[in-house]
């Protein structure tokens, strides 16, 4: 009971947020309870979303991570798998030995050129459409002409709708294609939508610009480029943030993972450095889609729901902060 009223107060704080972020043109699509809890997919055992944005992780296993429910009302798997550089058979195979472990969120981008085998093996897999997350992204270059973008991206998918749809980075016109989006919206096309590589200069800036409040932001995570103020920053505006480069990207992960904190911290739990990173970012609200082609690596990154980092493991973490960003965005 006393998890519900505090559901409900965070809930009620978001949409105050919410409107005086988007701006009162009339058209925003937050500000009905009903839109906020209604008309989509919610239901009151999935909402892990505790104040301050944080994930309540209890109510995962490994192989079933939680679910959070979005400002737009619907829910979305707090890991997932991320396709950047999959293509072809290697991308559909991934898809679907993930799909047995138990993922049911895929990050996809129209840049990475593998929409079409996401959907192939979403449809293959025998798994109702229903059940999966699919995000894919829009990029810049399409921004000028988002509509056919969209509806491209749309049929090279072929999976019905969009679960959820980014602005791959700020850049010209991307306003006039987040309209075109929040028109996908409308058409029933996208189901929630967002943006990727916005910090807090260019989220405050878009937001009262726009009608449907982004759901989510995607940024650089890892242990060496925490973005603790833009984390605190979306949490705060009931903004989900999710991390991409978990593992600091490709090139980086060996490095990464020899890390000596991160390898005591893992030894400790029985861990491996991966799964240990992992459920830092979790601990800290923020979702994630680590990238693996392997089967085994990829049961390893959605078995992180057995284990705690303690405050001290955490702050450990924390404390290796130090602003290095693995890529230019
Ligand atoms: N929005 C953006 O601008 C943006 C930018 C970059 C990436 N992304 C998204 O974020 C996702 C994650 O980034 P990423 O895939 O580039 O980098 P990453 O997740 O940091 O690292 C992926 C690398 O880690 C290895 N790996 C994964 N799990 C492992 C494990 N348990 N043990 C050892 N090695 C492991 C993978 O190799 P194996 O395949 O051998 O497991 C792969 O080489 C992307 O796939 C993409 O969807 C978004």
């Amino acid at each position: 009971m006393m998890k519900r009223k505090l559901l409900f107060f965070t809930m009620l704080c978001c949409m105050a947020l919410s409107a005086n972020a988007c701006g009162t043109d009339g058209t925003h699509q937050q500000t009905t309870e009903n839109e906020i809890t209604g008309g989509s997919d919610v239901n009151a055992n999935d909402t892990v979303v505790s104040g301050e944005g944080l994930f309540d992780l209890t109510t995962g296993e490994n192989g079933k991570p939680p679910v959070i429910t979005l400002s737009s009302g619907y829910t979305m798997p707090v890991l997932g798998l991320g396709t950047y550089s999959l293509h072809g058979d290697e991308c559909i195979n991934a898809i679907l030995s993930a799909i047995k472990l138990g993922y049911r969120k895929f990050d996809t981008a129209t840049f990475y050129g593998n929409e079409e085998e996401v959907g192939e093996a979403i449809r293959r897999s025998g798994v109702p459409r229903e059940e999966f997350f699919i995000c894919t992204k829009l990029y810049p270059n399409e921004f000028g002409h988002a509509e056919e973008a969209i509806e491209a991206s749309l049929a090279k998918l072929d999976i019905g709708y969009v679960d959820l749809m980014l602005l791959h980075h700020p850049g010209r016109n991307d306003v006039e294609a987040y309209k075109a989006m929040e028109r996908a919206v409308a058409a029933g096309k996208i189901r929630s939508l967002g943006v990727s590589n916005y910090y807090i200069k260019e989220m405050t800036e878009f937001l009262p610009k726009v009608s449907i409040k982004p759901v989510m932001t995607q940024n650089e995570i890892h242990p060496y480029y925490q973005e603790k103020e833009v984390r605190e920053f979306m949490h705060r505006n009931g903004i989900v943030i999710e991390g991409w480069y978990p593992f600091g990207g490709r090139g980086y992960t060996k490095a990464m993972f020899s890390n000596e904190t991160l390898k005591e911290i893992a030894e400790a739990h029985g861990k491996s450095p991966a799964q240990v990173i992992l459920r830092w970012d979790l601990q800290h609200g923020v979702a994630v889609i680590p990238g693996s082609s392997n089967p085994d690596h990829q049961k390893e990154n959605i078995s992180v729901f057995d284990f705690e980092l303690t405050p001290e493991e955490m702050a450990r973490i924390d404390a290796l902060d130090r602003n290095e960003k693995h890529d230019w965005y």
